[in-house]
């Protein structure tokens, strides 16, 4: 008889993380979830990711930034799964604080309780963005979990249709502003499909996993498709990086953590983001369904 595994989904309440916790229960583990606030995970997301609040066993109400909040979050876990980054800027804490040191803080106590496999999600083309504060700090994690003894899956995703969402909520005004001639290629993936590369994970030796969807288009196509969702003519300004670039450098003399996660944004446009195609799940479904939520 096999008994059921306890999983511990960092990022609960995430894009991805809600597709995991669904993903983990559908294959019958027992979820324990790290929230900061288990309210929000009662309805559906601004993407479409689940409702999980009564399908989750068990939650641990705790911030990743203090650490007396997550003690103990590992006893009885058999595996790490974390979707935890900080995606949005903070007045305070950084990509390191939260991407480095907070999953770092998981990963120590997941070695003491002898956790048998820990899931990281981090990024694909690490290596072309090396410099960026939020790729470090991904990146500086990663290292260590390798270096750990536990078993492991880095998971490297592209780029999630939530994402390609933003260029929707843009082409609902009816413009938008570009970074560049939109002429890099990217197949980003749904969060559902994601989330069953993430799960199928667990099993086998430790590895990097880089992950797409799948359809290739260009960032341009992905804004011409966001438009005819939202049934307006496409209204597209191209800006120059050079110019983006500057406004990055003046946005950071006053907000230094949103111009991190900006450099991120406008560094990913500049080179192609082709990872293995996963998953049956097409973006212009996606942004159909935005359309239907917001008419
Ligand atoms: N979006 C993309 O295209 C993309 C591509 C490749 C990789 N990634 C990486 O994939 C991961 C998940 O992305 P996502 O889009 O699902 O992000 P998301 O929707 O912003 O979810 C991030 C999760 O981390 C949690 N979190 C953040 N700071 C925390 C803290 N101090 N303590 C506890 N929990 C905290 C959030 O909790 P709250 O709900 O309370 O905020 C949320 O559950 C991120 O690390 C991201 O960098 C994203």
């Amino acid at each position: 008889m096999t008994s059921t595994k306890t999983v511990l989904i960092a990022g609960a309440s995430g894009y991805l993380g809600r597709y995991a916790v669904r993903e983990f229960k559908e294959r019958g583990y027992h979820v324990r979830a790290l929230v900061r606030d288990p309210e929000k995970v009662k309805t559906v997301g601004a993407h479409g990711e689940p409702a999980v609040h009564n399908i989750i066993d068990e939650f641990v109400i705790g911030d990743v930034t203090a650490p007396e909040s997550i003690k103990g979050i590992c006893k009885g876990v058999d595996i790490v799964f974390s979707a935890l980054g900080l995606t949005a800027p903070h007045p305070t804490f950084t990509s390191n604080d939260v991407d480095y040191l907070g999953n770092k803080r998981i990963l120590d106590q997941a070695v003491s309780e002898k956790v048998s496999r820990f899931i990281y999600v981090s990024v694909f083309n690490q290596d072309k963005m090396a410099e960026i504060p939020s790729i470090k700090a991904h990146e500086r994690f990663a290292a260590d979990l390798k270096q750990s003894g536990i078993s492991w899956a880095v998971i490297r995703p592209n780029g999630y249709f939530s994402d390609m969402g933003r260029f929707f909520s843009m082409a609902q005004s009816g413009h938008i502003f570009m970074i560049g001639e939109g002429e890099k290629k990217i197949n980003p993936v749904h969060g559902a499909d994601l989330a069953k590369v993430c799960v199928d994970a667990v099993e086998g030796e430790s590895r990097e996993i880089p992950v797409g969807g799948p359809d290739v288009y260009t960032f341009r196509e992905t804004m011409e498709l966001a438009f005819h969702a939202c049934g307006k003519t496409p209204w597209i300004t191209s800006l120059p990086f050079w110019l983006a670039e500057g406004g990055l450098n003046v946005t950071a003399i006053f907000n230094r953590n949103l111009a991190d996660l900006f450099s991120f944004a406008i560094e990913a446009l500049k080179f192609d983001h082709i990872a293995p195609a996963h998953g049956t799940r097409h973006l212009k479904d996606f942004f159909a369904e935005l359309a239907t939520k917001t008419h």
